[in-house]
Formats: structure tokens, C-alpha cells, sequence
């Protein structure tokens, strides 16, 4: 199909360069394994498993199958009041998965729901304990939850805040970023060991500046992924986690990324072995087929916010929150494919080996091309940072993502890092190539 045989005024693309794109499109027909078809009969791979969510790889059939049967089972029902078996079950395998106890899960639809949602929560929660001027949030700087209002608020890349001003939550400060160009520029499949602490200045400045007692929760990504893969110090999270617990605030994990087998764990929040009082997650849940989201909390916060009403009667809403698409059929029913499928075929595992393939491949291509600054790599994911063309930010990533796509592979452009990401099912062959052609583009940028 030639492009042209699309109308495409009517589209407004996301977080997309709309007047370039309609200039060069760059539109999918179809997908298998680890590759699109485009619409002019090309392949290209998908090295960034679709934004981060296709871990199983395109076109799972048992994933198609059983959202076939869920639509000629359960198409939909309202999930006020009444529920369905499916979001039980996903629930249930969910908080199995889920580090300690972290077992009860608010579904969602999305990333940045689920990073309201959370937020919500955490209000809730203290006000239930009598605890109701707790209504600061700490997030860091490039930290990115999603688009809604509070997770705008939290999130901390300029570009996404810069137009809303005074629309942003009033009480929110920001940790420092978890780089430092100069000593730790290459991060090759550990944690960076910083001789400066990095929280000195949470516990320093900015929880007296609040005041601990008005802080309601710290919401961090346990790797800062939309920002362009940046891997926090050794020892960072567990610092975060005691900084917590010490003043009764509670502590968030976004793991919209990193959820679901990134790290070669289910979680995170495994890898690092710290548990978080909620974690966020959406994207590879349901492999990306279906949207879903949602926030697993412990069960100190759902007994919390049960006991508050323990003189209200019983039809009364302990919660009111929630989405007409919470805990879908069909997308629980993806999510249960998916995650059978994980466990299956030793998805997560797979992760774990081939992350350092991708991570030595990065390092050993990339090391000293013209104009890279940076190369970071944990998990199976991997960025190369590229410095700016003056007065143009992003002008050379971007290039090297069109160059990339042209021939043949997709990459993720944040800024002025390229991120590679691919699915848990990639073969080392596939690693070469998609590092190869990063390595040409960014000559060819040069
Ligand atoms: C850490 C994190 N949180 C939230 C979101 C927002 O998710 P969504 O785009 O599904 O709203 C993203 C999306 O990339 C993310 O990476």
C-alpha cells in the first residue's frame, strides 16, 4: 500500500513531530516476531519493543487467541459495583508476581493513570489515618510518569512542563537527577558506584524545607527510562527506601518500564531488592496488545483506607476512584495470556542473558563514534548519548532515528540519547544488526 493511499489530515500525532512526519511517514501495516511490515513492503525490527512493551515479541498467538475468546465470552461489563472473572484472575497473578506485600491491585488503562492513581492513593491513605496535611510529592528531575496532571507534576522533563505553569500540583519538589556526565558518562550493565550521595540533599534540603510530616510520597522511576536510560547509583534506591520509612512517607515505584522482565526480573523493585509501598505499571503487562495499567499496594494502605470507614456503613465507597475501563475483560484476559506466556517460555530470564549481549554490543560499537558522550546499558536496555548540535537539542538524535528507520530498524530517540530496547525473544544476530546500523547513523551524523 503506497502511503498516499491513506488520508492522513485527520490524525494528530503524539508526542510527534507532526510537519516532518507528513513530510517522511512512517506508517505500520503489520507485525511478527520482531519485526513491522510498513506500509511500502518493508521490514523493519523493533528495537524498542514498541515503546517498551512488546516483550514477547509481535503476533503471540496465544495472547490473539485468548483475547479472541474473552470478545465471544465477556465482551465488557462495568467494573462499578459488579466485576469479571478475568480481573480477578489477572489481580491475583499480578500480586503473585509482586514483590512482599504488595497485593492489591487498582486497574487502570494506562501509564499515567496509573501514576494519578497512585497519587490518589497516597492522599487517601494518610488523610485515612488522620494524616491529611501529608499533600507534598517528591519526584526528580527527568522523571517521566505519564501525561496526566499529577504525573506531569511529579515528572520532571522540562519540554513536558514547560507550557502548563500554574496548572502543575502547587506542592511538589524535585530530587536531583541520577547522572553525572563527567565521572559516570559510561554505565556498561551495573550500577554506577557515585562517591557523593545523591540523597544527602532529600534529607538536607528538601524534606526540611516541607517539613517530613506534610510529605506524602516520593515517586521515582528505579530507572529513568523515557529520559534515556540513565541507571541510578549503587545503593541509591535503598537509601531512598530507609529515607522513607524514617518519616512515615511512602514510597512509589514506576515500573511502567521496567515492569514485566526489563531487568530480568518480574520487577524492579527485585533486581534492586528494595519493595515500594506502591508500584505503578502498565505497557508490557498485556505485551502491549491491549491497553492496561494499574498500582499494586500493600496491604497496610488497603487496610488503612478499609478501616476509615469502619463506622460507615456498609454500601458506602471506601475509594472514589476509578475508570469505566478498570480491570477490562479483554485486556485481563491479555494480561493472563501474557503472563503465562512470560513464565512459559522463561521470558524474564531470556531478558536477563541477552541484556548483556546488547549492553557489550552497545559499548563495543559505539565507544568513541564521533560526537558520543555517553553510553548506558542494565537490562535489556541500552542508550548512547550523543552531544547536541549547538542551538538545535535533539536535532541529532532525531536524525539518527530517521537514518535508523530508513534502514531498517527502529530505535527511540529522548532527547539526544538513542535508546535500544528490543523484545525479551531477540537473537544475538538481531542485537548486531540493530547496533550496527545505530553505529553507521551516527557516523553518517556526524
Ligand atoms: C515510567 C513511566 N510512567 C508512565 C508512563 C505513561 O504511560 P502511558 O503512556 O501508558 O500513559 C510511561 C510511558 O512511557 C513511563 O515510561
Amino acid at each position: 500500500m503506497a502511503y498516499n493511499d491513506l488520508r492522513m489530515d485527520n490524525q494528530w500525532l503524539p508526542f510527534t513531530p507532526n510537519r516532518s512526519f507528513a513530510k517522511d511517514p512512517r506508517i505500520f501495516v503489520a507485525a511478527d516476531g520482531m519485526h513491522f511490515t510498513t506500509h511500502d513492503g518493508r521490514q523493519v525490527i523493533d528495537g524498542i519493543s514498541s515503546l517498551w512493551c512488546v516483550g514477547a515479541g509481535h503476533n503471540r498467538k496465544p495472547i490473539n487467541e485468548a483475547i479472541k475468546k474473552q470478545l465471544d465470552t465477556l465482551d465488557y461489563s462495568t467494573a462499578f459495583s459488579v466485576s469479571n472473572d478475568k480481573a480477578f484472575r489477572a489481580a491475583e497473578m499480578i500480586a503473585a508476581m509482586a514483590p512482599g506485600d504488595l497485593n492489591k491491585v487498582l486497574f487502570c488503562n494506562s501509564g499515567s493513570e496509573a501514576a494519578d492513581t497512585s497519587m490518589k492513593v497516597a492522599l487517601a491513605y494518610h488523610r485515612a489515618r488522620g494524616e491529611g496535611h501529608r499533600n507534598v510529592f517528591i519526584g526528580r528531575e527527568r522523571g517521566y510518569h505519564g501525561v496526566g496532571f499529577g504525573g506531569m507534576s511529579v515528572g520532571g522533563i522540562p519540554a513536558n512542563r514547560k507550557v502548563y505553569g500554574s496548572s502543575l500540583l502547587p506542592r511538589v519538589d524535585h530530587l536531583r537527577f541520577i547522572h553525572d556526565p563527567v565521572k559516570h558518562a559510561y554505565v556498561h550493565n551495573t550500577e554506577p558506584v557515585w562517591d557523593e550521595d545523591l540523597l544527602l540533599e532529600l534529607e538536607n534540603r528538601i524534606l526540611p524545607l516541607h517539613d517530613p510530616s506534610n510529605v506524602a510520597a516520593v515517586i521515582v522511576e528505579p530507572v529513568a527510562g523515557s529520559a534515556g536510560w540513565y541507571v541510578p547509583p549503587q545503593g541509591y534506591l535503598k537509601r531512598l527506601r530507609e529515607i522513607c520509612d524514617k518519616h512515615g512517607i511512602l514510597l512509589i515505584f514506576d515500573e511502567v518500564i521496567t515492569g514485566f522482565g526489563r531487568l530480568g526480573t518480574a520487577f524492579a523493585s527485585d533486581y534492586y531488592g528494595v519493595q515500594p509501598d506502591m508500584l505503578n505499571f502498565a505497557k508490557a503487562v498485556t505485551n502491549g496488545v491491549f491497553p492496561l495499567g494499574g498500582v499494586v499496594c500493600t496491604d497496610r494502605i488497603y487496610e488503612a483506607m478499609m478501616g476509615a470507614h469502619g463506622n460507615a456503613p456498609e454500601h458506602a465507597i471506601e475509594f472514589f476512584h476509578g475508570y469505566t475501563y478498570s480491570g477490562h475483560p479483554v485486556a485481563c484476559a491479555a494480561a493472563i495470556a501474557t503472563l503465562d506466556l512470560f513464565r512459559e517460555e522463561k521470558l524474564f530470564e531470556r531478558a536477563g542473558e541477552m541484556g548483556p549481549v546488547l549492553g557489550d554490543a552497545m559499548h563495543a560499537a559505539l565507544m568513541g563514534l564521533p560526537n558520543v558522550i555517553g553510553i548506558r546499558s542494565l537490562g535489556l536496555a541500552a542508550a548512547v548519548e550523543l552531544a547536541p548540535v549547538a542551538g538545535l537539542p535533539g536535532k541529532r538524535a532525531f536524525d539518527v532515528f530517521m537514518d535508523c528507520y530508513h534502514r531498517g530498524v527502529l530505535v527511540r530517540n529522548a532527547g539526544d540519547n538513542l535508546v535500544l530496547a528490543p523484545p525479551f525473544i531477540v537473537e544475538k544476530s538481531q542485537i548486531e544488526t540493530m547496533v550496527g546500523t545505530l553505529a553507521d547513523a551516527i557516523k553518517r551524523a556526524a
